[in-house]
């Protein structure tokens, strides 16, 4: 995996880092840097933190950090040479000749893309078969035409332990190949006998943004169960991050998205002309998913099942949208189970009604809330304020002056007392925000920490020497003056040596050292380390007198080190023996 320098520094100038992440992040300039939430972890106040000068990011909450690539890798969810290709298509760039790094993992994930979009094409062809025919009716039987039938790619499974298994070896596929990616399973009697993952069911392919099939449900006919079965996670599939009909949705043109439950309400959906509506796969939504629908919306309606379960995975979903910067409503109704049944049976001026009577999250709780409480007594009514007051300790000042005078009038109360048990809240509230946030900073800890195990007994030789990394790193043209002085062997901590010699090495060669080049070198922590130690330059003047303070630190806690080593060193066991026999 070596890269020519030429090509990641042409990528570099390209890819710029801040507005690279500005299309996934909200970030704020402040000065030389930009600031905004982590999209990694959730949080309230920005920690997130865009070093345009070093082309680095590094978040002081999470510890994540690197610099544009580090990023895409991450946020993407690729390998290295994906997340530089992924970068290097936007910037209109072609990728180097494709034999100059190693790219197995890559061929592998092609080829398990080629499997599932073969194995997609033969269950959809099986709809038009003998055996078939019984999927085809069990999509007609719920009203899909033709039409939809073909746009979601739906398939049917034979009900064989072989048919597509045999199918596919006809193709070419290996048995390894199809096991990999959760086609077959291997028997586990007989451990090269291979038989379909898929039998007797209907086929929902998945498919991502880009088009490709990677994953398939599977659901049973009648009432057995389990009524789905999904695709495990493969090298090109996690069911963690995977939404069903993002591939059209992303296409509908709208702001918002409509989340539903499941694949049937979805396609029920898209067919009555919603064709913004989607499905996280997996029972919970996940903040993966979360974070992926709040980048390609700014409006999430969740239109969870109105059973039990629908509704306890509704507040939950609540809660996992909060740290996202998407805004949250609510689809309501009482005619039928799910979005399916609605439009089945009432129609799709139903769903738009529901959809326009959507309640926004503020005026969902406090509907949800009243449930609870008999407001026609004092007592019920208290009890119901006090929540009240909760959740507008929430909301901005607009809202709250709205949402309190709507109430005070509703139970004819005052709307003063509403606004300040709210306020109340608020602070208490934002207290005990930032005192958690706090403690999660404290409890990941400093990434420096981690990875350099001596920086804590050396702490004031191991600060030195990660401001003089910085600036070297910032001024390359000092590592001349500095080098005169001291190398990488003098550094006290071995970490802080390393990441010096790997800094160094390309310098001395008139070669770049910023993050980008040395992805070949350090691991993802190590490069999170070095975006953090990078964050010092930052606040300094950057001069060589800078350097040569803390040279002479370094120096002169090297000695000390060397002094208190030799004397902790005790004398071994052979040694003393030595000594008391020979006396
Ligand atoms: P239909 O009965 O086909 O209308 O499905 P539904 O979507 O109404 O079913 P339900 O509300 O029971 O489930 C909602 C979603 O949860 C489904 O679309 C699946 O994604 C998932 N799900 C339901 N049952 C199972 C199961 O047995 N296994 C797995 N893995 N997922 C399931
Ligand atoms: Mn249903």
């Amino acid at each position: 995996m070596a890269l020519s320098d030429d090509f990641l520094q042409e990528l570099r100038s390209r890819a710029d880092i801040e507005s690279t992440i500005s299309s996934y992040v909200n970030l704020k300039r402040a000065g030389r840097i930009s600031k905004g939430l982590c999209p990694f972890h959730g949080e309230k106040t920005p920690s997130f933190t865009v070093y345009p000068d070093t082309q680095s990011y590094y978040c002081f909450g999470c510890g994540n950090g690197g610099d544009v690539i580090t990023f895409i890798k991450n946020i993407e969810n690729l390998d290295y040479i994906d997340a530089v290709r992924f970068l290097a298509d936007k910037a209109g760039m072609n990728m180097p000749d494709d034999n100059s790094y190693d790219n197995t993992s890559n061929k592998r994930r092609l080829r398990m893309l080629e499997a599932n979009r073969e194995a997609a094409r033969f269950f959809h062809s099986c709809l038009g078969t003998k055996e078939g025919a019984v999927g085809y009716r069990y999509f007609k039987n719920r009203g899909l035409t033709d039409e939809t039938i073909r746009n979601f790619g739906l398939g049917f499974a034979p009900d064989s332990f072989n048919a597509l298994t045999n199918h596919m070896m006809k193709k070419g596929f290996t048995k390894e190949e199809l096991v990999s990616a959760n086609l077959a399973r291997r028997s586990t009697k007989n451990e090269s006998h291979i038989y379909d993952n898929f039998r007797n069911r209907v086929i929902f392919p998945i498919i991502d943004v880009k088009g490709n099939v990677i994953a398939f449900g599977g659901r049973v006919l009648d009432d057995s169960k389990p009524k789905y079965l999904n695709t495990s996670d493969t090298l090109v599939y996690k069911k963690s991050h995977g939404l069903y009909a993002l591939n059209f949705a992303k296409k509908s043109g709208k702001d918002a998205l409509i989340l539903c439950e499941g694949y049937m309400d979805v396609i029920a959906m898209h067919q009555a002309g919603f064709n913004n509506a989607v499905a996280a796969l997996g029972t919970a939504l996940t903040s993966e998913q979360a974070q992926l629908l709040s980048r390609y919306a700014s409006e999430i309606m969740i239109a969870y099942d109105s059973d039990g379960p629908g509704q306890v995975a509704l507040s939950r979903a609540l809660g996992i949208f909060k740290k996202t910067a998407a805004k949250v409503k609510v689809l309501r109704w009482s005619e039928g189970k799910d979005l399916d049944e609605v439009i089945k049976n009432y129609g799709v001026e139903k769903v738009k009604s529901i959809i326009h009577g959507a309640a926004n999250e503020i005026e969902f709780a406090l509907l949800h809330e009243k449930e609870n409480y008999d407001v026609t007594t004092d007592d019920g009514k208290r009890r119901y304020l006090y929540e009240v007051a909760k959740i507008l300790s929430n909301v901005g000042e607009i809202e709250l002056e709205i949402y309190a005078s709507r109430i005070a009038e509703e139970l004819s109360f005052s709307k003063n007392v509403i606004i300040s048990e709210a306020k109340k809240h608020m602070k208490k509230e934002s207290a005990i925000r930032q005192k958690k946030e706090f403690t999660e900073v404290q409890r990941t800890g400093d990434i420096l920490d981690k990875l350099n195990p001596q920086r804590q007994k050396f702490f004031k030789a191991a600060k030195a020497e990660e401001m003089l990394i910085a600036i070297v790193m910032a001024n390359p043209t000092f590592l001349k003056q500095v080098e005169k002085k001291i190398s990488s062997v003098d550094f006290v901590t071995d970490f802080n040596g390393r990441i010096f010699k790997a800094v160094s090495d390309r310098l001395r060669e008139g070669l770049s050292a910023e993050i980008s080049f040395l992805h070949g070198q350090l691991t993802e922590d190590e490069l999170s380390a070095v975006a953090k130690i990078q964050t010092v330059s930052y606040t300094l003047k950057n001069t060589m007198e800078e350097c040569n303070d803390c040279i002479n630190v370094i120096i002169s806690e090297k000695n000390k080190k060397i002094i208190t080593d030799t004397n902790v060193e005790s004398i071994s066991d052979d040694d003393f023996l030595k000594f008391f026999n020979n006396n």
